[in-house]
């Protein structure tokens, strides 16, 4: 069984939070001009040769998300594995033992997530075909239907940024408030005539509600200026303290901000999802490693039927009335407090889900979980008969 340690936790935490801006939901890793030597090495710190086989294979996309698992979990340290392609800033996948829990973390942005998680599916030095893949990442999150502090788990994510956009001003029959409009499509509201096949991707609902189920076990951390933040918007979500909710993601590259964007972004978000689809938390990587998962699937290499997107909400994507959308976005009050409790809950919840799993393992987690959704890609590449959107 592993042993956390909160106090580590906390310390780390506590170091963290004055250490670095709490501004942004998505921060900038400090790239190093030269790969460290040693970084390009290649293989198990035990010197064994086997394919590692982790139960659980968490993503962090930088930093102070991967620095929650250590603080924790110190036994994640207890097996590296160096692997060539990855993030070259983030070479090392730390695991507690090799069929136990590994940390990857993948770099932010689509592109990077999707490059670093295909890299390890198919690395000699791992078999994925078992393990449960869990991002572990912060968010913004919609006012409408979470709050800072919180904890989401997505059915979907949905790469928002395959648009057009069109710069001011639009035409006069629009009723958009941005220039956002599908791709493939002529204006708002219309279902693409076209796609890339990256738009959606569904991942497993019986499994997405058993994590959100263990995760609703945990007693959340607060403070109180992310309390008095909260209570200064009008949606009851967003007033609401910490808590657990089942609802979706939206994947930009884009770090946009304010309801002129969020608003159709959601008309965006249904019109993909058949109307079946609400997004709560936004980031800049799931679609990425969902889309590389998917493709190691198809080849035989993991198991996308094991993803679990879990995001925490570090600030709101459009702030209260009364404040500004550029004030809200640079933190000017809500950041402070909302990214290290975020931080906190994140690795509270996700530790519940990994105990689960691991616990779990022989009755339950080896053989998988059966759920009755669609699990897949806008193509329905697998070619189930219960597609339930595109
Ligand atoms: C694994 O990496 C961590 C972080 O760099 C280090 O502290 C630890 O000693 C390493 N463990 C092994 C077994 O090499
Ligand atoms: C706006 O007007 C154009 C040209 O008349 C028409 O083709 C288009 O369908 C209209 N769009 C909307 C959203 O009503
Ligand atoms: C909650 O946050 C406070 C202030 O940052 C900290 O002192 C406390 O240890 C945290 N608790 C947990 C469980 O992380
Ligand atoms: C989309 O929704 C419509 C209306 O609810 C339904 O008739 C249709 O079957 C749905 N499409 C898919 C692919 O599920």
């Amino acid at each position: 069984m592993i042993a956390y340690s909160l106090s580590l936790l906390v310390g780390l935490l506590a170091t963290l939070s004055e250490a670095t801006p709490q501004l942004y939901r998505r921060q900038a890793a400090p790239m190093p001009r030269n790969v460290p030597r040693g970084y390009t090495g290649h293989g198990r710190s035990d010197g064994h040769k086997a394919p590692v086989t982790p139960k659980v294979l968490i993503l962090a996309t930088y930093f102070d998300e991967a620095n929650i698992w250590p603080a924790g979990m110190p036994e994640i340290y207890k097996l590296n594995v160096t692997v060539k392609g990855l993030m070259p800033n983030y070479p090392v996948v730390h695991c507690t033992a090799a069929d136990g829990v590994c940390l990857m973390v993948t770099g932010q942005a689509v592109i990077n997530s999707a490059t670093t998680m295909l890299a390890l599916a198919h690395s000699d030095l791992f078999d994925i075909r078992k393990s449960y893949v869990m991002v572990a990442g912060i968010a913004g999150g919609n006012p409408d239907h979470t709050s800072t502090g919180s904890v989401t788990f997505a059915r979907y994510a949905v790469q928002g940024d395959i648009q057009y956009e069109l710069a001011a001003p639009l035409p006069p029959n629009w009723s958009s408030t941005s220039g956002y409009f599908p791709l493939g499509a002529t204006g708002p509201n219309q279902y693409p005539t076209f796609i890339y096949g990256t738009e959606v991707y569904e991942v497993s609902e019986a499994l997405r509600h058993r994590a959100a189920t263990v995760a609703k076990k945990v007693k959340f951390n607060d403070t109180a200026v992310a309390q008095e933040y909260r209570q200064k918007y009008t949606q009851r979500a967003a007033r609401q303290p910490p808590g657990v909710q089942e609802c979706d993601t939206l994947t930009t590259n884009l770090y946009w901000a304010g309801s002129d964007i969020a608003e159709p972004m959601s008309v965006y978000y249904k019109t993909m999802t058949n109307g079946t689809g609400v997004y709560c938390s936004t980031e800049s990587e799931d679609s990425g490693w969902l889309a590389a998962l998917f493709r190691a699937t198809v080849v035989g290499r993991a198991d996308y039927t094991r993803a679990i997107i879990m995001r925490s909400i570090t600030n709101l994507d459009r702030a209260p009335p009364g404040i500004s959308d550029y004030d809200n976005l640079f933190g000017l009050q809500q950041g402070v407090g909302s990214y290290a409790i975020g931080l906190q809950n994140l690795y509270l919840a996700g530790k519940e889900v990994v105990n689960d799993i691991l616990k779990n393992w022989h009755s339950t987690f080896e053989k998988g979980i059966p759920t009755k959704n669609y699990i897949g890609d806008i193509y329905n590449s697998f070619d189930e008969d219960n597609i339930d959107y595109g």
